[in-house]
């Protein structure tokens, strides 16, 4: 894809005397990058760039991420006009294919996830060999990685099964979510209903028991329609990276997308969601001093940093931190929660922080994760569950990209270069020498 957009301008390079002309590509959105590709083939240089500060990896026509303007569209379409006005399957297709579904293909989507809406019984074993307080970012990433023993079609051409693939995928992600934490309570599970929708489906199998039955509330329901879709997609964030690279080696899908997971659960990425709840909750119950916590951030020496502030990309507001934020007060009035010391105290720290040199002089203002939390607490989902929510949110968007890179004619493995640091050879010395 990048070939389509490169144009007749071009880049020059001197370097040791010599001068190398390097193409300029173009996206549709303006964006402009120096192609490198035959770089080190012309002049022996190679180019580095340590955690990707500057690196296009790839083009991609999935989304689009304004740093600088906090815009984000989703094949297009604006996120605000997304999170108000659509179901999170229906982003899930958008994503996934390209365009909006017509009525007649949502409905369709929808009849797959009914259908693929169970696991395979020989599965739900598994859940029961996991020690008692096993992460379910774990138990997830295990389980998906599973999925390719269990549903083997994938082995083949897996662009002759993607929808179906994708569809089980979507739907399952969702099942193993909800059994890990029935299991991790000791509760009896509760299977999925053919009658409900994707999200009121996942909090009955998550809320619903058989002593208490479980009343969907649609004001959460839309809440996590809309957390989900805001999730749905990031570019070429660390877990989507990840995804096309590991399915770059041409490993299938599940593979790829656990391996997904297991890079969204760190700290920096989809587990700040969790960091910055375990944050507020220990300020609240350390008596509310949280300039503290502020100081500590800005503190040079002090590795602590302010859970839900800042991103590698955006410069000024995430436009999905303000959609959350509204969505915050709407769930907490409508459960009749008028006054959440958290939601206070987060209110709080970023009205100080937004005022604070050290913040302005850094670009950091709150992201994605800094208010999903607090809904999240407010439907009963348990702290420990908030990644695996971000990773149901983000599993369009990994699947999205894992057809983009397996159908790329001009894809190849990923496989990074590096500056070798080390010591030049030496003679080797036996073990009875050293
Ligand atoms: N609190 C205090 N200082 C910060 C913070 C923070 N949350 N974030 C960045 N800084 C400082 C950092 O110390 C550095 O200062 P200096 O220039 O004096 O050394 C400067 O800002 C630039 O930071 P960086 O680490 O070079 O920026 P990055 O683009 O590599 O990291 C980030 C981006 C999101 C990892 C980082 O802002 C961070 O650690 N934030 C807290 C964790 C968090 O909320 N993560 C969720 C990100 S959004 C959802 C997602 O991606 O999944």
């Amino acid at each position: 894809m990048i070939d389509r957009f490169t144009t007749d301008r071009k880049a020059t390079l001197t370097v040791d005397g010599r001068t190398f002309e390097l193409p300029i590509v173009e996206g549709s959105e303006g964006e402009k990058a120096i192609d490198i590709r035959m770089l080190r083939g012309k002049s022996g240089y190679i180019t580095l760039d340590t955690g990707f500060m500057n690196t296009g990896s790839c083009s991609s026509d999935i989304t689009f991420l304004d740093g600088e303007n906090g815009v984000l569209l989703y094949r297009g379409y604006a996120i605000e006009d997304l999170a108000g006005n659509c179901s999170f399957i229906e982003v899930a297709y958008l994503l996934i294919n390209g365009h909006l579904p017509t009525r007649d293909q949502l409905r369709d989507f929808s009849e797959l996830l009914g259908l693929f809406a169970l696991i395979h019984e020989d599965m739900v074993h598994f859940f029961d060999r996991f020690p008692p307080g096993a992460s379910p970012m774990s138990i997830l990433s295990s389980m998906v990685s599973c999925l390719c023993n269990f549903y083997p079609e994938m082995n083949e051409n897996p662009m002759d099964n993607i929808d179906m693939m994708a569809a089980r995928l979507i739907s399952k992600v969702r099942t193993i979510a909800a059994f890990s934490y029935k299991k991790s309570l000791g509760a009896p599970l509760v299977y999925p209903r053919h009658d409900l929708s994707y999200c009121a489906n996942f909090l009955n199998m998550m809320f619903d028991s058989p002593v208490r039955s479980y009343e969907v509330n649609s004001t959460m329901v839309r809440a996590l329609n809309q957390l989900l879709i805001l999730h749905g997609d990031h570019e070429q964030n660390c877990s989507t990276a990840t995804v096309r690279m590991v399915g770059s080696a041409r490993v299938n899908l599940y593979a790829s997308i656990s391996a997904g997971i297991n890079a969204l659960w760190g700290p920096l990425h989809g587990g700040a969601n969790q960091a910055v709840m375990e944050m507020l909750e220990d300020i609240h119950a350390s008596g509310g001093d949280y300039k503290k916590y502020i100081a500590r951030a800005k503190n040079p020496d002090d590795p602590f940093r302010l859970v839900g502030f800042g991103h590698r990309v955006y410069k000024t507001f995430d436009p999905r931190s303000r959609i959350i934020k509204k969505a915050c007060d709407d769930v907490l009035a409508s459960l009749g929660i008028n006054n959440d010391p958290l939601l206070e105290l987060a209110k709080e720290i970023e009205e100080v922080v937004l005022k604070d040199e050290y913040f302005i002089e850094r670009n950091l203002y709150p992201n994605v994760d800094f208010y999903s939390g607090i809904i999240y607490r407010a439907m009963g989902i348990p702290v420990d569950m908030f990644t695996v929510m971000f990773a149901l949110g983000r599993l369009p968007g990994w699947i999205a990209h894992w057809k983009e890179m397996w159908d790329d004619p001009n894809g190849r493995i990923s496989r990074p270069r590096q500056v070798y640091v080390g010591p030049s050879q030496r003679d080797f010395v036996d073990i009875g020498q050293r």
